[in-house]
């Protein structure tokens, strides 16, 4: 297992569309290294998600995380490990929430982004069965940033106006405070 290098804003690759997962690749040996390495990654940089893009591993394929505890997400409730792969998604309702995201490819900077909150991800598992999961609160908003990386996008394309984008120290100091959701 390694930790691998997460690729920062302004690279070229962190824009594109993921290609596809195949079925031969989940049943290699590789594959089940890139996930370990995934999940190293990600707990090495203090994230709740990951996608392979972000390591710079343009697949489809995304892993999350919620920790069991971490004072950096005191009010989010732990999850499961998800492995997703080639997912599709439908938005089940339209209604949104907004959170304060931030995102290991854009070290630093925190945004606010609103998202639909309930969804239900078509995908395959690390078994490559399909599979259908509906997501619904501060985990579909999680599942909705780290599809995002697999189709070019960072949560900053998402922002309202720039107003909604903050430096980390300053959102400590004057955004923080006021008990809004963080998403890191
Ligand atoms: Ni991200």
């Amino acid at each position: 297992m390694a930790v691998r290098k997460v690729i920062r804003m302004g690279h070229p690759h962190l824009r594109r569309v993921a290609e596809d997962v195949k079925e031969e690749f989940v049943k290699s040996s590789e594959f089940k290294e890139l996930i370990a390495d995934m999940f190293e990654t990600m707990k090495a940089y203090e994230g709740i998600g990951l996608a392979a893009p972000q390591i710079d591993v343009n697949l489809k394929l995304a892993i999350i995380e919620l920790p069991v505890s971490s004072p950096r997400y005191e009010e989010v409730e732990a999850s499961e490990k998800h492995i997703i792969i080639n997912p599709k998604i439908e938005t089940l309702d339209e209604s949104v929430a907004g959170c304060w995201e931030g995102c290991l490819s854009v070290p630093g900077l925190r945004g606010f982004v609103e998202r639909p909150q309930k969804i239900k991800l078509t995908f395959r598992d690390e078994n490559f069965e399909q599979r259908e999961e509906v997501f619904e609160g501060f985990l579909a908003t999680v599942v909705q940033h780290e599809l995002d990386h697999l189709f070019g996008k960072l949560y900053i394309d998402h922002l309202k106006s720039n107003e909604f984008l903050a430096y980390q120290e300053e959102f400590d100091q004057f955004i923080q405070p006021s008990g809004e959701e963080v998403l890191d």
